[in-house]
């Protein structure tokens, strides 16, 4: 057996099915949504909070639903070496509500606004947009339970939307109510009926869900299926007064706030701690949905704290990458502004200490790391991008000057071998 054993040679160099590498063009427009996100929240009043990747499965079972896709046939879930059953987070509502009951969060000033930038992992057929690792950025709001609230969670979306550079016109935000509970029991038993007469022509998950949980029936996205959702009672038309006012005065803080939106019933959602309010931000040149939320005025109380409403949203940060890879763009990836070139040890080991007191104000500097000629250096320096540029050898320490060139348009103006000298010829 060679060094390797038995491990397949072709995996070691393949990243799993449905995950992404994030090179680092990809990777820094994630950083700048992740950024823009936390910095709008944080004038939102949310604060950041980081949940452990992977949490006891019953969190998830009791949180997401035990009859959603997601529990049913998404998760990674493992023993660990103890024997305990542990699930990699498929979301972040569930173990946002979990740190914060655990930790008497809730005995803080209310309403409590917590915000996250997290992995997740679903295991999904991969598809374009789709994938079985991916991240989301979230905001959560407990102890408010106004249709303002909502509008408000809305706008903090909407404002970094606007922020990132997507137009209006690039997307809805579809809403819907799903009601109360007493309103989900009606509207379950209409879907009931509706179904029953197709049922030998839905698929087999869809048989299912409707015995247990069939409003999961209108998510169904299996084709077969499609054709019955068309005349499926709506949702809306079930709603209490309690709720469908609750539903007007969301409507009435979206219309307060300028947001543009449209009422669509068919929006359920895949998971089931949602109550009143659900949403989705949706692409309109492909359907994709780059986010949604909703009101969860039972979870808290599910998972065992006192009763507490709540609401949020999350963002898939790739799916926000693909939209606004198709806008404005994102900012152009920085390049260095100086790149110190040294003939000589002496010089060499000059420029190293020269380039760290330039990092250290703030400058992007560059220099010889691996002994390369002055012309390959220069080659280098060109290569990366480098505003600025500067040769030093014998002579230059000698006189304590040097020639700080301008790569772009050739300039060169003589410097002081001193940080004041130089950040003064780059700031110019
Ligand atoms: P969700 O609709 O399951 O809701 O996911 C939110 C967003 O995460 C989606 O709109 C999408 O952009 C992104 N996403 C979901 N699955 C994938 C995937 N397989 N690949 C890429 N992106 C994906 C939730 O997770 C709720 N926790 C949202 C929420 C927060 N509700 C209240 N608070």
């Amino acid at each position: 057996m060679g060094r390797h054993g038995h491990e397949n040679m072709g995996l070691i160099t393949k990243a799993p099915r449905g995950t992404l590498d994030k090179l680092p063009g990809e990777a820094s427009k994630c950083r700048a949504i992740e950024n823009n996100a936390l910095e709008i929240a944080a004038v939102y009043g949310y604060k950041e909070i980081r949940t452990p990747v992977f949490e006891h499965t019953a969190l998830f079972k009791r949180g997401v639903g035990d009859t959603t896709d997601i529990v049913q046939k998404e998760m990674y879930t493992f023993d660990d070496k103890k024997g305990r059953s542990l699930t990699l987070k498929p979301e972040g509502t569930a173990s946002t509500a979990r740190a914060a009951i655990e930790n008497g969060l809730f005995n803080e000033a209310l309403p409590l606004k917590l915000c996250y930038v997290t992995n997740c992992y679903r295991y999904e057929a991969p598809q374009s947009g789709r994938y079985r690792e991916f991240s989301q950025f979230g905001a959560e709001v407990y102890g408010a339970d106004t249709p303002l609230c909502d509008a408000e969670l809305i706008a903090l979306a909407y404002d970094l939307f606007t922020e990132l550079g997507i137009p209006d016109n690039a997307y809805t935000i579809e809403i819907n109510s799903i009601g109360c509970p007493e309103c989900r029991v009606k509207y379950q038993d209409s879907l009931r009926r509706y179904y029953s007469e197709f049922e030998d022509k839905l698929c087999r998950d869809c048989m299912e869900r409707l015995e247990r949980n069939p409003m999961r029936l209108i998510d169904c996205k299996n084709p077969s299926c499609g054709e019955f959702k068309e005349n499926a009672p709506l949702i809306l038309d079930y709603n209490c007064d309690k709720c469908a006012e609750f539903f007007n005065g969301f409507k009435s803080g979206l219309d307060l706030l300028s947001i543009p939106y449209t009422v669509n019933s068919k929006i359920v959602r895949g998971l089931d701690y949602y109550t009143n309010t659900v949403f989705e931000f949706v692409l309109k040149s492909n359907g994709l949905v780059f986010g949604a939320g909703g009101r969860y005025n039972g979870l808290i109380e599910e998972l065992g704290g006192n009763a507490a409403p709540a609401s949020g949203f999350a963002l898939g940060i790739e799916r926000l990458v693909a939209v606004i890879g198709e806008g404005a763009g994102f900012p152009l990836p920085k390049k260095p502004d100086i790149y110190i070139a040294a003939l000589g040890e002496k010089a060499a080991a000059f420029a190293l200490k020269l380039t760290r007191d330039l990092r250290c104000a703030c400058i992007w500097a560059e220099c010889d790391i691996v002994g390369r000629s002055v012309k390959a250096q220069m080659r280098f320096a060109d290569k990366i991008g480098a505003r600025f540029s500067m040769v030093i050898g014998e002579n230059e320490l000698e006189t304590g000057k040097a020639v700080l060139k301008d790569m772009a348009t050739k300039d060169s103006r003589e410097v002081g071998l001193v940080l004041e000298q130089i950040l003064g010829g780059i700031y110019q």
